[in-house]
């Protein structure tokens, strides 16, 4: 990086690290606050313009439309609350992940890898929002209008109401959202806009930053709730400064493994409700649907048990998600094993089988180990841990789970269980999709009371090893025997159906 040339002695705060968004008054090759290196950016002084006169477009201070503005500080207590309604946006996974709806004046940022469906989304939400009669300005700086078009067509019925501006230069954005007054705003992508006052082209940390604060200026002023998409770098962040993550009411972000079609829709900043909740669609021709149950289809094979898989039941904000977890543990050819995962934490892996060598004593030291959860879903709830462990064990010994059994336990160093959050809704969960018996902390006996499943109360991990795991069974010839078949259940009462 070449160094570049100082501003004049006046100008403040010249350089931004591009990770968080810190101002240092000098060039610096190791941000002081975040750490990173060669993260600097020039960047002018905030507010200073080509040619040297400083100037920011829009208010200074956001005030409601039409209102005065307080002389000074009041008392909150005097504070007049009109009724903040929230809007429902017609996708009922998207209220679920926003906390209820659409919050007037709100501003949201969507990030996402690309290709992933922010676009596909964001004009979803727009076409659905129009449907009901609202006015919609989508702003698109990425495609032309045909493209857009095309998708719009692949997802439904257009409707009148739905407004289209191909525009990158946020002046003319504002004066287009000003004269066509929209009840809500798309802004696609943050990293398109630019002032053209200001120096840089799009994209860069000043321009992100301001376009930012106008489009945050401008849903504070008239109540319009404004989406802004916005891309992420390599390792997940959304690009630019930070400070657009700090100025943004919430961060969405839309995951998933590209090449499977479940998209997870998660908050993982949120001040108008829970940073929990999560939101399940899936990717299909005619755009994303949302899925009604999604535990459903996270189970790929139903509930057949196979050596190394197990599901366990991830409780994702106020809802309990049923997914399973697959692993396979083979000898390994290199010096050091390998562990690979997906949707698990490496450093959770490591920890558990650790537990699993000295606790339970399975020799995994000279093995390698594969984990993936299915569905492209990350398991961050501690409570899946012990189906985790289940499932490595069980491909370890070629024991299959039992039938139609659940595991639920976060595992202690010690290879204690320890409780899990509101196990009871876990436990009513599997019991609908046709579970049958359920291996919980032994402490939690009274809350699996009434949830209809066979209660296996445990203490240690070597406990649900033992009473979880059916019997051995030979691994697969190559002719196909019947060797692979798991063990023979009595059939269930409920058999889930499968489209
Ligand atoms: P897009 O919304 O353009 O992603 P982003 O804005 O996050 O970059 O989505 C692009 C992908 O979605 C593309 O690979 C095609 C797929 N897709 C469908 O499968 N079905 C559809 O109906 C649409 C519109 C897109
Ligand atoms: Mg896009």
């Amino acid at each position: 990086m070449t160094r570049p040339v100082k501003h004049a002695k006046n100008d403040k705060a010249v350089f931004y690290c591009t990770a968080c968004g810190n101002e240092q008054p000098r060039w610096f090759g190791h941000c002081p606050r975040c750490g990173e290196w060669n993260t600097a950016a020039e960047a002018p002084p905030a507010g200073a313009a080509k040619g040297g006169a400083a100037r920011r477009p829009g208010p200074k201070r956001w005030v409601p439309a039409g209102a005065e503005r307080p002389a000074g500080p009041a008392p909150l207590a005097h504070v007049e609350v009109e009724s903040a309604e929230r809007a429902r946006t017609g996708m009922r996974e998207l209220d679920r992940v926003l906390g209820g709806g659409l919050v007037p004046g709100s501003l949201l940022l969507v990030g996402g890898d690309p290709g992933i469906g922010k676009s596909t989304l964001l004009l979803q939400l727009a076409m659905a929002l129009a449907r009901e009669g609202r006015r919609l300005l989508y702003v698109s700086g990425e495609e032309s209008e045909q493209q857009i078009r095309l998708r719009a067509s692949r997802l439904g019925e257009v409707p009148e109401s739905l407004l289209l501006l191909c525009e990158t230069d946020l002046e003319a954005v504002l004066e287009s959202a000003a004269s066509v007054q929209p009840d809500a705003m798309v802004v696609d992508s943050i990293q398109t806009l630019s002032r053209s006052d200001l120096e840089g082209g799009p994209g860069t940390v000043t321009q992100v930053r301001e376009c930012g604060l106008a489009l945050l200026h401008y849903a504070k002023g008239s109540h319009t709730p404004v989406f802004l998409v916005g891309h992420v770098t390599k390792d997940g962040a959304v690009a630019g400064p930070r400070v657009l993550e700090h100025m943004v009411d919430a961060v969405l972000y839309l995951e998933g493994e590209r090449y499977q079609h479940y998209r997870v829709l998660r908050a993982a900043k949120n001040r108008f409700g829970s940073t929990n909740e999560l939101g399940v669609f899936e990717m299909l021709d005619s755009g994303l649907r949302e899925v009604a149950n999604p535990s459903e289809a996270f189970l790929s094979e139903g509930l057949r048990s196979e050596p190394g898989t197990a599901v366990v039941a991830s409780l994702e904000g106020s809802r309990p998600l049923l997914v399973e977890v697959q692993a396979l543990v083979s000898t390994s050819f290199y010096g050091t094993p390998q562990r690979v995962t997906s949707g698990l934490d490496p450093r959770r892996l490591a920890v558990l089988l650790a537990v699993l060598e000295r606790r339970v004593g399975l020799r995994l030291g000279r093995h390698d180990v594969f984990v993936t959860v299915t569905g492209g879903l990350k398991l961050d709830d501690p409570g899946t841990d012990l189906g985790v462990a289940l499932a490595i064990a069980s491909s370890f010994r070629s024991r299959p789970m039992l039938e139609r059994t659940i595991a639920l336990g976060e595992v202690s160093l010690s290879g204690e269980l320890r409780r899990v959050a509101r196990l009871d809704a876990r436990l009513r969960e599997a019991a609908q999709l046709g579970f049958r018996r359920a291996g919980f902390p032994r402490a939690q006996a009274a809350d699996a009371e009434g949830c209809g499943l066979e209660a296996v109360p445990l203490a240690t991990v070597r406990e649900a090893f033992e009473a979880l795991l059916g019997e051995r069974v030979a691994p697969p010839r190559p002719e196909g025997g019947s060797a692979r078949e798991p063990r023979a259940e009595a059939p269930a009462g409920r058999e889930r159906e499968r489209p």
